[in-house]
């Protein structure tokens, strides 16, 4: 994508259960140092600069969400889906027809850094051939494939990276990829979506990773809480991402 900046659309998924949180709310409306998850993804993607998202949240619970983004601004709330795939689409619908690059956030990701958010975006809006992009960092463990907890066989990390949100798309990519007329398997992220349709030749142009941030954990289990309620006390360091070490 080139030429004057395209107008950038966003949307903050936060309507999952959070069931291995073990939580009595939805995880978006967990705290984390006294103040919603929901709330410090909001602050995360307005100190990037990016415009207020349409926040997709937990049916029949739109006034709690409200109520959690607080003084933030939010472009809409709309109800999620049973799935991930189904809560971005429900996004995506709700945001407006001259958005020309979306963003899709987690809420779940409460403490991504502006500048990884800012990378996603511009690897995007700076390159006219790219498809998708999504920060990304290096798996450090060794990695074993196993089965019932024996040991199978070694995988090869090269090249390995967990991916995490923003993830960022052109318009034209993101509606061709989750077109109503035809039927979209779930995906756990959104590049998947994207990656199905360039394998299959539909699509023609890279996805790309920029390097993100162990401060963009997800917030999965309660020892991820407990993580990030001890990052938080921290400013992140510079993105060590994709290419910083192996
Ligand atoms: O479940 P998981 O942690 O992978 O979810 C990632 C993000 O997707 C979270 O922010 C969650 O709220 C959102 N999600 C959603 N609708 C679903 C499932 C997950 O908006 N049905």
């Amino acid at each position: 994508m080139s030429g004057p900046d395209p107008r950038l659309g966003v949307v903050v998924v936060a309507a999952g259960s959070g069931e291995r949180l073990a939580a009595r709310h939805p995880k978006a409306l967990v705290l984390l140092a006294g103040r919603p998850l929901l709330a410090h993804a909001l602050a995360g993607l307005a100190a990037a600069g990016l415009p207020p998202p349409v926040v997709v949240h937990t049916p029949g619970q739109g006034e709690e969400f409200a109520r959690a983004a607080g003084d933030l601004a939010i472009a809409g709330l709309v109800p999620g889906g049973a799935t991930r795939t189904a809560s971005v689409a429900a996004g995506i619908a709700a945001l407006a027809d001259d958005v020309e690059v979306v963003a899709i956030h987690d809420a779940a990701r409460p403490l991504t850094p502006p500048e990884v958010i800012g990378a996603a975006v511009a690897a995007v809006t700076g390159a006219p051939d790219v498809l998708a992009a999504a920060p990304g960092v290096p798996v450090a463990d060794t990695l074993k494939r196993t089965l019932a907890g024996e040991v199978l066989g070694t995988v090869d990390r090269t090249g390995l990276v967990g991916v995490q949100t923003p993830q960022v798309f052109p318009r034209i990519v993101i509606d061709r990829v989750l077109d109503p007329t035809r039927p979209v398997e779930d995906a756990t992220d959104d590049l998947a979506l994207v990656e199905r349709l360039r394998d299959g030749g539909e699509l023609a142009g890279r996805i790309v990773v920029v390097p993100g941030s162990v401060w963009a954990r997800k917030v999965t289990y309660p020892s991820d809480l407990a993580l990030l309620e001890v990052l938080g006390q921290h400013s992140a360091p510079d993105a060590a991402g994709v290419g910083g070490g192996t």
